[in-house]
């Protein structure tokens, strides 16, 4: 299915092949990494960035569109809402129906509290379901949780904040434990112990995973155990707006329904902002491995409320976004390729670096060799670098993708594309909001009472950069978390009367500041029809 120029460069990738079988190539310097970063990572592009004019990070920068939402009006101006009249009312309120939603009703739930998620698509629908190559935890016997920690510090520039990495290092051994006794079916040797491998900057194998759909496997059972513990969940409807009481604690939030457009009250002692990320923002018009629904709307509302924001410029672009065939452009191509052995190739057929470098240093030099050095290969919208997929064979034996990656090579032979037999082409894809809503370690925002935040809506876990299989270890670990301590805080929680003062003031200082737009956020659902223009 390769276009003639595609297939010249597939027989210079397989003249290189046998060479390449027997080594290893080097490693960057750390000079070389930092050198290549600000020079090829998006993230020091300073056109794809803007300064954010109010509210608590008022002065510092983050990327243009979400800038723009965060500077855009509420859905609820002009709208005529009676407080007192309580649609929904509960305990701990959780907005988002994602894999840290789910965990923290799940644990709210057994803590004896009344529990409910809402969420604007359907429960399921979210990055979790998305996320491939696994889940890591330092399990096993020649590992720890301090290699662990070592690994995603470094890995995120020394910039994770020490209470938040603390956690999710120690806590990811019972993390793995609690989703083997819920029912995920790990990876297992016939003698039970889970199949355990690399990922880009890890010291250790500690990624434990499901095939190459671990993230669908743990959202599977995460909404069986939710269903089955019946705890209510409210699906196509949106918080537009946190609600907080007159003692500034959250207290609830505006819902939307998105089938009929009306507004609804959820009052709550507890609130969880659980609500994923960004990629759909398509930040410097990158495509995205994410979710249909991942529009950035926590971090609107909890900014709105005046919860401050942390490491919101830095985002993830995975290194291995699928570039060719265009009807899946930006789809993911899981790590877990080149965990097994598949190598990044030019269209010499050269290993130009390392395949399991992390994942910021990665997509720089990806990027780097399509464009300064001008060793891409050409397709219909831009250019890609060769995965050469069928080394995991000749590695690793005859039926190894299969077996291993089976949703990658559907996902090929799908378009005609036998990754057995010939290599794919890749590109960065923006993958994964590194910042997010500052929490402390117990999962509850800094600056207000009873608003907790769990998942890829948090900023500090990771730092500046995450490494592979982190991300679904957080949900879990975060979500749990939460769950249990907006329960906790819930018992202890009386409420005073809510109100939307803060909406108001977020408008009076937009005016204030001379800004003004014609539109509204939460954005709740692209508009791709926009981004057309
Ligand atoms: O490459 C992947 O499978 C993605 C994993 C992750 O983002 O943690």
């Amino acid at each position: 299915m390769y276009t003639e120029n595609m297939q010249a460069s597939v027989k210079k990738v397989e003249a290189t092949r046998a060479e390449r079988l027997g080594m290893e190539p080097r490693r960057m310097t750390a000079e070389e990494k930092d050198t290549l970063l600000q020079k090829f990572h998006p993230d020091y592009r300073k056109e794809g960035f803007a300064e954010i004019k109010i509210g608590p990070n008022k002065g510092e920068k983050a990327p243009a569109e979400l800038s723009h939402l965060l500077h855009s009006n509420s859905r609820l101006l002009g709208v005529d809402l009676d407080l007192n009249k309580i649609d929904y009312d509960t305990d701990v309120l959780i907005i988002g129906g994602g894999g840290a939603g789910a965990s923290a009703a799940i644990e709210a739930n057994e803590a004896g509290a009344d529990v409910m998620i809402v969420t604007k698509l359907r429960i399921g629908d979210a990055n979790t379901m998305m996320a491939e190559g696994g889940i890591q935890a330092a399990d096993k016997e020649n590992d720890s949780p301090m290699q662990h920690y070592l690994d995603a510090f470094g890995g995120g520039h020394f910039a994770a904040r020490p209470e938040l990495l603390k956690r999710l290092v120690m806590e990811a051994p019972d993390a793995i434990k609690w989703l083997n006794e819920l029912g995920v079916m790990f990876d297992k040797k016939e003698d039970g112990e889970m199949v355990t491998t690399h990922g880009g900057g890890t010291s250790r194998k500690r990624m434990h995973a499901c095939k190459d759909y671990s993230g669908a496997e743990i959202m599977r059972t995460l909404r069986d155990e939710v269903i089955n513990r019946k705890i209510p969940v409210v699906e196509f409807t949106s918080a537009v707006e946190l609600i907080k009481d007159d003692k500034g604690q959250a207290a609830g939030a505006i819902l939307l329904n998105m089938e009929t457009g009306d507004y609804m009250v959820a009052r709550a002692k507890t609130v969880i902002i659980a609500t994923g990320g960004a990629g759909r923002l398509h930040y410097q018009h990158f495509p995205t491995s994410n979710h249909y629904g991942a529009t950035a709307d926590g971090l609107v509302l909890g900014y709105r409320a005046g919860a401050p924001l942390l490491y919101q410029d830095t985002i993830q672009y995975h290194p291995t976004g699928v570039a060719y065939p265009s009807q899946i452009f930006g789809a993911l191509v899981t790590e877990k390729v080149r965990s097994l052995g598949a190598m990044l190739v030019n269209v010499d057929g050269v290993a130009f670096m390392h395949p399991l470098e992390t994942r910021d240093v990665s997509a720089a030099s990806i990027i780097r060799e399509c464009s300064e050095r001008g060793k891409g290969v050409t397709t219909p919208l831009g250019s890609g670098i060769w995965l050469d997929t069928p080394m995991i064979e000749q590695l690793h034996g005859e039926g190894t993708i299969e077996a291993r990656i089976p949703a990658m090579l559907r996902m090929y032979l799908n378009y005609d594309i036998d990754m057995r037999k010939e290599p794919i082409l890749i590109y960065p894809t923006l993958h994964y909001q590194n910042g997010g809503l500052e929490i402390s370690g117990d999962g509850f925002t800094k600056a207000i009472d009873n608003l907790l935040v769990a998942g890829e809506a948090v900023g500090g876990i990771h730092g500046r950069n995450r490494l592979m299989g982190n991300s679904l270890l957080d949900i879990i670990v975060f979500g749990r978390n939460a769950g249990k301590a907006a329960a906790k805080k819930a018992k202890e929680t009386e409420l005073g009367s809510m109100t939307l003062e803060h909406v108001v003031k977020y408008a009076q200082e937009l005016k204030a500041a001379a800004i003004e737009s014609e539109d509204v956020s939460p954005m709740l659902l692209p508009n791709y029809a926009r981004h057309e223009r």
